[in-house]
């Protein structure tokens, strides 16, 4: 299959089977905005618990915080982002066209819409997205909609230190909405303009930095192999010298294979004291660590995993998608994790019109349903049922027939093997809530 084949197909799985829909659609849409649908909506709550519960519960040294997405302007001042967050932009000259083009975009000096090849001297075009806070429109009332939560963590330094006792080395994660006026936004939910990030900041010292920088690459690497991505489709991309920000030490990538290309998943950076010792600058503040033991005060380093819940998103749906040749049809085959199913178990009742197995068959998805996501569905055959719920990544789908109402047992399929086992159903919940484990 053709790469940008797979694009298409799992754009519109994702439209048909209620994963993600273009934002407004019924008003022809909004570009750079998608909204995420009845099953988009769990998978991508999977992902979040997933990644809270690794970097947050599973360790002894990361809190987490839920900072609010608007932040005092000199936020944006101290962090850099008011003077720096531009992308250079050029007109094309060409009367009929006259289409704005990042500069960088540029097919070798043309005007990648008509070829022309006159511009207009670049600008730099900020990516924060302005709004206005209380009923005057002035320039003293003008807030952003912040483009990256992990400022929300910085200015909150003290206020955990205060309430947590915390001592280094010590993370903050937060996971939010972020908002960038991306110039050209595409490639599905890939560079959108609002969307979700996962952030950590990770405090200390300076001297354990580039150690604790190499461990998070690989705790992060770990993390999506952990959750089913292909190793094959990962890579680490160490940031050359000239692409590194002004204030980082280092910054590696982790970039998975969209079928676009290889391309940026989660970055890792090294960013130094600098956001730090902005902040105090411009709040006037005393951010510095003071060790209580030595007494010595100084600005921690801090590392930074930097991860894009969308993008983390589309690149499990990528690795998830499955075609197969089953009795000369084609299957297609959500493979997820357990962990992010949407669905971990469909109830399905041989026989509709039986009362007996209905009532059965409903039973048993109350009993499971209050441990795991569980759907009911009795609506077709159970070819195209089991169809329906390979195509949304269903783990396990429970049938019940007239033989449970005998042996009060029912049959379990698996989704990636649709291998079938008869398992007593009041043995059911123990043994779907281990295989989902
Ligand atoms: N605090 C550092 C920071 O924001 P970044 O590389 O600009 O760094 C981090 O963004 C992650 O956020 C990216 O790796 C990506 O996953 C996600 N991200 C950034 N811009 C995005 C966009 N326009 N659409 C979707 N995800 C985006």
């Amino acid at each position: 299959m053709a790469e940008p084949d797979l694009m298409d197909k799992i754009v519109a799985l994702c439209k048909r089977r209620g994963f993600i829909f273009q934002s407004s659609e019924i008003y022809g849409g909004l570009n750079g905005a998608w909204d995420y649908g009845p099953l988009g909506a769990e998978l991508k709550r999977n992902l979040k618990n997933a990644w809270w519960q690794a970097v947050v519960h599973g360790r002894d040294d990361v809190v987490g915080l839920d900072a609010a997405i608007l932040m005092h302007p000199k936020t944006w001042e101290a962090s850099g982002h008011a003077a720096n967050f531009a992308d250079m932009m050029v007109d094309c000259k060409n009367t009929q066209c006259g289409k704005r083009w990042r500069a960088d975009q540029l097919n070798h000096g043309q005007c990648p819409a008509c070829g022309g090849s006159s511009f207009t001297q670049a600008r730099a075009f900020n990516l924060m997205l302005k709004t206005n806070l209380g009923a005057m429109e002035d320039s003293a009332s003008v807030v952003y909609l912040r483009p990256e939560t992990a400022q929300g963590i910085f200015v909150n330094f003290n206020n955990v230190i205060d309430t947590t006792h915390r001592k280094l080395p010590f993370g903050i994660a937060q996971i939010g909405k972020s908002f960038r006026n991306e110039v050209t936004p595409g490639n599905f939910i890939f560079r959108t303009r609002e969307f979700e990030q996962m952030e950590i900041e990770y405090f200390c010292r300076p001297q354990e930095a580039s150690s604790k920088y190499k461990e998070w690459i690989q705790s992060r690497y770990q993390w999506y192999m952990d959750l089913g991505i292909k190793k094959e489709n990962l890579q680490l991309r160490q940031h050359g010298k000239e692409e590194l920000a002004h204030y980082a030490a280092g910054c590696t990538d982790i970039e998975y294979n969209f079928p676009f290309g290889w391309s940026e998943l989660e970055g890792i950076a090294n960013r130094t004291d600098y956001d730090l010792k902005q902040h105090a600058q411009f709040s006037g503040k005393d951010l510095q660590y003071q060790d209580s033991v030595t007494n010595e005060k100084f600005y921690p380093y801090v590392i930074e995993p930097s991860g894009g819940c969308d993008r983390a998103t589309l690149a499990f749906l990528v690795d998830a998608y499955h075609e197969e040749k089953v009795n000369d049809q084609t299957r297609v085959v959500m493979k997820f994790h357990p962990k992010l199913s949407p669905i971990k178990v469909a109830v399905l009742p041989l026989l509709k019109k039986n009362d007996g197995v209905v009532a059965l068959a409903k039973s048993i998805k109350t009993q499971l349903q209050k441990d795991m996501v569980c759907v009911y569905d009795d609506t077709a055959a159970i070819g195209k049922l089991y169809r329906r719920q390979d195509e949304v990544g269903t783990s396990f789908c429970v049938t019940v027939d007239v033989q449970s109402l005998e042996d009060k047992q029912a049959t379990v399929r698996e989704r990636d093997t649709m291998g079938q086992e008869r398992i007593a159903v009041e043995r059911l919940k123990e043994y779907l809530k281990k295989k989902l484990s």
